[in-house]
């Protein structure tokens, strides 16, 4: 089939990467010159496993190409598939100037029926508003009867695990409108995703509206599940019990289960955060309050300084003089992506607090220094307070503690009597409890975890 992704980030180059694996016919639109550039050299602009690879053999076999032809990408598929950024605006809610400047452009070139599925995630209400854009152009272009059908087909991929996900999903929701070109569009849509439910069906068909808010309907379930172990983490520190023995004693209820039940210091991604604000405002739109995901929002703001709260406790308010070694930036591991990452707050803190840092991650170095770089533009001497270290070992020279942000694999058995050898202290700050605080004890290494201060020292 002839598909068109518009948006070439994350999620619309993993979808067009993997449909084109499929053998469909891929045109991938993106504004940004740049990264289509990137793309048309053989490389790709973000770290994701597996991923270029499959872009390099589909591109070889001329099944997926890039561009940054609008009227070309309108032409190209009968399937347009919107995955641009939804950020969000001021108020929280998602931002929509992306999502309905590409659904313009369909209606100024569209010539042709079309099926316009909306894969970024955006509110309740969206492919009404996507509709009315493509009616108004076609409209100005005297083209009203031009046939096109707006779906919800929400995206549930996890960056790190993103091929694998898109190409093996545990299930795949489409929205379509009863119509007849919503009908034609149910059509074209089972036709499209037919690989994936050869051995079961995985699709939840489902009207537009429920589709789209089943997507921030997952997201504000997982976030919240992360700020309900992490409220109770602060509490375990304080009662002196340990969260990790509390997690196996209730994960192995089926009704609970084991997945997302991680203490640790905060959730960040451009999903949780920005989705969880989003729902909040589309409550409030309608007059409600969503008052769990309020909680679930703050939880997760106190808990993003919870390493810098413990750094205070051990070494002062005043760090002038000391510095500390960061191991893990990204927001999680297997990705470089740095949106909204607890690494930033912690930086930002013990910087502004007079300390120097020298962090470390295995491959989010160049998105971090553009990162930081701007979080630090109101004082580039701050920044300059930041070295960035070229493996975990040297990030550790001369510092005064450890502390660890993101749970890489690389960083989870590292040696121990090397670690104590390069720091001037043999402490560690542990934002994602990677270590056993009995093994730190017999190390002799002084340990902070989450909600485990019943096994460490002073937290
Ligand atoms: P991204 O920011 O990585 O990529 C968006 C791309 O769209 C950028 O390359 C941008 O240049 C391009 N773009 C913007 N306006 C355009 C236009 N008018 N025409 C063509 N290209 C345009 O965003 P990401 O992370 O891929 O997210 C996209 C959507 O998918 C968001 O709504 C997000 O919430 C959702 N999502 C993201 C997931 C993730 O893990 N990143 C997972 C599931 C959903």
């Amino acid at each position: 089939m002839k598909i068109t992704i518009i948006g070439t980030g994350y999620v619309g180059l993993v979808t067009g990467a993997c449909l084109a694996e499929l053998g469909n016919d891929v045109f991938c639109l993106d504004v940004d010159q740049s990264k289509v550039d990137i793309l048309n050299n053989g490389g790709i602009p973000i770290h994701e496993p597996g991923l270029e690879d499959v872009v390099a053999r589909n591109r070889a076999a001329g099944r997926l190409q890039f561009s940054t032809d609008i009227a070309a990408s309108v032409a190209h598929g009968e399937i347009q598939f919107i995955a641009v950024g939804t950020p969000p605006d001021e108020d929280g809610s998602a931002d929509l100037q992306y999502v309905l400047a590409a659904a313009r452009n369909i209606g100024r070139y569209m010539d042709g029926f079309k099926v316009v599925v909306d894969k970024s995630t955006v509110p309740v209400g969206t492919a009404d508003r996507v509709t009315a854009a493509i009616a108004d152009e076609l409209a100005k272009r005297g083209k009203s009867g031009a046939g096109f059908s707006v779906v919800s087909n929400p995206e549930f991929l996890k960056e790190g695990a993103a091929v694998e996900d898109f190409m093996r999903p545990d299930r795949i929701v489409i929205g379509h409108d009863q119509t007849p070109e919503g009908q034609r569009a149910y059509a074209l849509m089972k036709k499209l995703y037919a690989p994936f439910n050869r051995n079961h069906e995985r699709t939840f068909w489902m009207d537009v509206r429920s589709a789209e808010f089943t997507k921030y309907a997952a997201n504000a379930m997982l976030a919240t599940r992360i700020s309900f172990m992490n409220e109770l983490a602060n509490l375990a520190d304080k009662v002196g019990a340990d969260i990790e023995a509390v997690r196996h004693g209730i994960g192995s209820d089926p009704r609970i289960g084991h997945s997302f039940l991680y203490a640790g210091c905060g959730y960040g991604g451009s999903c949780f955060p920005k989705d969880v604000q989003a729902l909040e405002r589309t409550a409030r739109d309608y007059d409600q309050d969503l008052l769990i995901l309020r909680a679930v929002e703050q939880v997760n703001d106190f808990q993003k300084h919870v390493l810098g709260k413990k750094v205070v406790k051990r070494f002062g308010d005043d760090l002038s003089g000391k510095r500390f070694a960061i191991w893990g930036l990204a927001f999680k591991p297997n990705t470089d992506d740095m949106r909204e990452a607890s690494s930033r707050v912690l930086v930002d803190e013990l910087v502004r607090r007079g300390a120097t840092v020298s962090v470390y991650d295995p491959v989010a170095m160049k998105e971090a220094e553009r990162v930081l770089k701007l979080d630090f533009a109101d004082d580039a001497k701050l920044f300059e307070r930041i070295s960035f270290a070229a493996n975990p070992m040297a990030a550790l020279e001369g510092a005064d503690a450890l502390a660890i942000v993101t749970e890489w694999k690389a960083f989870r058995s590292p040696d121990f009597d090397r670690v104590k050898a390069a720091l001037k202290n043999p402490v560690i700050f542990d934002g994602r409890n990677l270590f056993e605080p009995q093994v730190m004890a017999d190390s002799g290494i002084e340990y902070y975890g989450i909600g485990r201060s019943i096994l460490t020292r002073g937290q």
